[in-house]
């Protein structure tokens, strides 16, 4: 009988759709409907797009559907419900209603086993509050399972890229590696545990971390990104590109999923080494081992939060995440771009 993972063709990189071909088909797209509601869209690269409704309030749009990368229907509904709210708290939103999207080839899983999924996604919803009020499916050869989920934030206290300042420090609030763990999965390279500790990271909600960072006074949280398919540096470019600054990274504080290091060099999903090529304005310090600069590429799936935090708040914001129980570390800070400069640098 076929495993979940048999449905789809790629392991390690949820989403096959590589940076360079988004470019691509990006370049020089207008709006669709010039409307001085739009508060952020498409052309800045954010984690969703926002729409203000009113002076105090504003519509946070995203959508996100993948591939199975676990075998257990359950889990993988619940990764991918998490994955889909995450990038509506990236942009300091607070996740009110979903549409399942779902894909499923003709003599696809049974019907119990797709019910399993739906039950994993409505739970991790459920977990959110947030309300399940529809969607579609479409026959394809890939099972692929996700939402469209719309939130709400206040127009003033949306987090997007472009806020990183010279002088914020960087904090990361989930470890890197699930991309390559799950990866090594598929060809039977990884332990139980080890894949059990990237399967807990990817169901956990970035809600508590979302929740304690837009408790901080206003101002306080300058930028923030969700670390999915392009992994720690593609989006880290992303808000070097939209800040016009450099993110530097201490290698050695990185936090990793157990066993991701040993795992990097035999695993990292095509998604990764596509990133290796497309996100290429990076520099690497002489002490920076090859498995780290592999993990920075690793594509994520419901991988953490990355905030730009100002300098004099960041060490009580760890505190308060890790007194929460969300593993978050200051992994680097944020410096003026010369010209010529990279985008991220990794030492
Ligand atoms: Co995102
Ligand atoms: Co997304
Ligand atoms: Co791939």
């Amino acid at each position: 009988m076929k495993k979940l993972t048999d449905y789809a063709d790629c392991a390690g990189c949820a989403s096959k759709f590589q940076a360079a071909d988004l470019d691509l088909i990006m370049e020089g797209l207008q709006p669709a409907h010039v409307d001085d509601r739009i508060l952020v869209d498409f052309r800045t690269s954010d984690d969703a797009g926002v729409y203000r409704w009113s002076a105090d309030s504003a519509l946070v749009h995203t959508v996100d559907f993948f591939t199975p990368i676990v075998d257990d229907p359950y889990i993988y509904g619940q990764i991918a419900a998490a994955n889909a709210l995450s990038d509506v708290y990236a942009m300091g939103g607070e996740p009110r209603t979903a549409l399942a999207i779902v894909a499923l080839p003709k003599d696809g899983p049974a019907p119990e086993t797709v019910r399993e999924i739906f039950r994993g996604g409505s739970d991790k919803l459920r977990e959110a509050g947030v309300a399940l009020l529809g969607g579609h499916t479409v026959t394809d050869p890939e099972v692929k399972f996700g939402y469209a989920v719309t939130g709400q934030v206040h127009p003033a206290r949306v987090w997007t890229n472009a806020g990183a300042r010279p002088g914020d420090v960087l904090i990361l609030t989930k470890p890197l590696g699930t991309g390559i763990v799950v990866r090594a999965t598929k060809f039977g390279r990884s332990t139980d545990t080890q894949l059990a500790s990237a399967i807990t990271s990817m169901v956990t909600l970035n809600s508590a971390a979302a929740a304690i960072a837009a408790s901080e006074t206003a101002g306080t949280i300058r930028a923030c990104t969700d670390i999915t398919g392009f992994g720690l540096i593609g989006h880290a470019t992303e808000v070097a590109v939209a800040s016009r600054t450099t993110l530097v990274f201490n290698s050695s504080q990185l936090p990793l999923l157990p066993g991701s290091a040993e795992l990097a060099a035999l695993n990292l999903p095509c998604g990764g080494r596509s990133n290796i090529r497309h996100f290429d304005q990076l520099s690497v310090g002489p002490d920076v081992t090859p498995e780290l600069s592999l993990l920075c590429m690793d594509p994520q799936t419901s991988g953490g939060l990355l905030f730009s935090v100002a300098p004099e708040s960041a060490a009580r914001l760890v505190d308060r995440l890790v007194a929460a129980g969300v593993p978050a570390a200051a992994v680097g800070h944020v410096e003026a771009r010369g010209s010529g400069t990279s985008f991220v640098s990794l030492v």
